[in-house]
């Protein structure tokens, strides 16, 4: 797959998922496109934490609210962490953030790829998900996003692909060339 096709085909899942175990290869290769990702300073101040098994995952999903039960369905479920201490910023502008959102970009565009699905949920209980996981307390655990294959009888090439025609704004309200108001 291109990377061009791999953009246009991750959504975030409004499918259901399978239990089909997501291979250790795939796992790395994915988790080799987040680490690849650019950062500032080249600080690198991503750390995931990998959660499989029905009963880790069970445990989990405690910290998730009713509509995000989704990270009960696949087989693996991925948390995204960084210490705020480590942000390099001047100021104003949490550059970490920005550094796990292109690594998290580059792990969903991977995974895209392999055929897997994925989606991006920022609203969890923090606290209880660190100490689920006895993530230490200064780390931030900033975005959980499933791994896992789509359930076969929910999956379906023609309407996956109707999911991918996303609800996005025109080119033309987001883009200033020269000056804004042009
Ligand atoms: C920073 C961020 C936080 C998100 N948090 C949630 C969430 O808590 N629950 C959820 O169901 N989806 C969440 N999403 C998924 C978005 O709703 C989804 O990406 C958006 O609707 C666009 O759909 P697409 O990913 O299929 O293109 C989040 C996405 C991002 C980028």
């Amino acid at each position: 797959m291109q990377t061009l096709e791999a953009i246009h085909k991750r959504c975030s899942l409004k499918l259901h998922l399978s239990k089909k175990p997501v291979e250790p290869e795939k796992l790395e290769q994915v988790l080799e496109a987040a680490r690849l990702a650019p950062s500032a300073r080249n600080l690198q101040p991503w750390h995931f934490v990998v959660v499989q098994g029905d009963e880790a995952i069970e445990e989990l999903a405690l910290a998730f609210s009713e509509s995000n039960q989704v990270v009960r369905e696949g087989s693996t479920l991925i948390m995204v962490c960084a210490r705020e201490e480590d942000d390099v910023s001047p100021g104003g502008r949490p550059y970490y953030l920005f550094d796990l959102g292109l690594a998290v970009e580059n792990l969903f565009l991977a995974a895209t790829d392999l055929g897997l699905c994925t989606h991006p949920i920022l609203s969890f209980d923090e606290d209880e998900a660190r100490r689920i996981l006895e993530i230490p307390e200064e780390y931030r655990v900033v975005l959980a996003t499933p791994l896992a294959y789509p359930a076969e009888a929910s999956y379906d090439e023609a309407a996956v692909d109707k999911l991918g025609e996303r609800t996005r704004k025109d080119l033309a309200e987001i883009i200033h060339y020269g000056k804004w108001g042009s």
